[in-house]
C-alpha cells in the first residue's frame, strides 16, 4: 500500500554534513521525495511533535538537542514507506543499530540518531499535519 511519512533529518545530521548521504540513501531506495523544508525548531514545535515523550526523563535534553540548530523535515512517499523508512534507518541507539542502517552505519547515540521517522500509519498522519500543514 502506498504511504507517506514524515522524516527528520535532525540537527546533528545538518551539522555534520550527512544531509545528502542519508537523502540518497532514501532516494536510492525508491522513495519518492514529496515535501522538504529547512526548519529551526523552537520548544513549542519540538513539544509538540514528541508529545508522546514530553514526561520522560530523556525528553529535556532531546528537547535541547532537537532546537539546536536547523533541521531537514521531509516526507516520503511509496509502497509501505512507513516501515521501509524505519529499517532504512535502524534501531534507535546508533550503538546497537545494524550496519547497513543510516543509524548502524552513520550514528554512536540514542540521542543524536541522526534521523526520525513515523513509527505508525496514525503517527505519519498526525506529523505530517504538524510539519506540512498544507498537504
Ligand atoms: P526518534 O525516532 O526521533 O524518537 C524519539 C527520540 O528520542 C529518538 O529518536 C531519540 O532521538 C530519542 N531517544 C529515545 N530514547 C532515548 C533515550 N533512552 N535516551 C536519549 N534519547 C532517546
Amino acid at each position: 500500500m502506498t504511504q507517506r511519512t514524515l522524516v527528520l533529518l535532525k540537527p546533528d545530521t545538518v551539522r555534520r554534513g550527512l544531509v545528502g548521504q542519508v537523502l540518497a540513501r532514501f532516494e536510492a531506495k525508491g522513495l519518492t521525495l514529496v515535501a522538504m523544508q529547512l526548519r529551526h525548531v523552537d520548544a513549542e514545535l519540538a513539544d509538540t511533535h514528541y508529545a508522546e515523550h514530553v514526561e520522560r526523563d530523556f525528553y529535556p535534553p532531546l528537547r535541547d538537542f532537537v532546537t539546536s540548530g536547523p533541521l531537514v523535515a521531509l516526507v516520503l512517499e511509496g509502497d509501505e514507506a512507513i516501515e521501509v523508512v524505519r529499517s532504512l534507518n535502524g534501531a534507535t541507539d546508533g550503538r546497537k543499530a545494524a550496519p547497513g542502517t543510516i543509524r548502524g552505519d552513520l550514528a554512536l547515540s540514542n540521542r543524536e540518531n541522526l534521523v526520525h521517522g513515523s513509527d505508525s500509519t496514525e503517527s505519519a498522519e498526525r506529523e505530517i499535519g504538524i510539519w506540512f500543514p498544507d498537504l
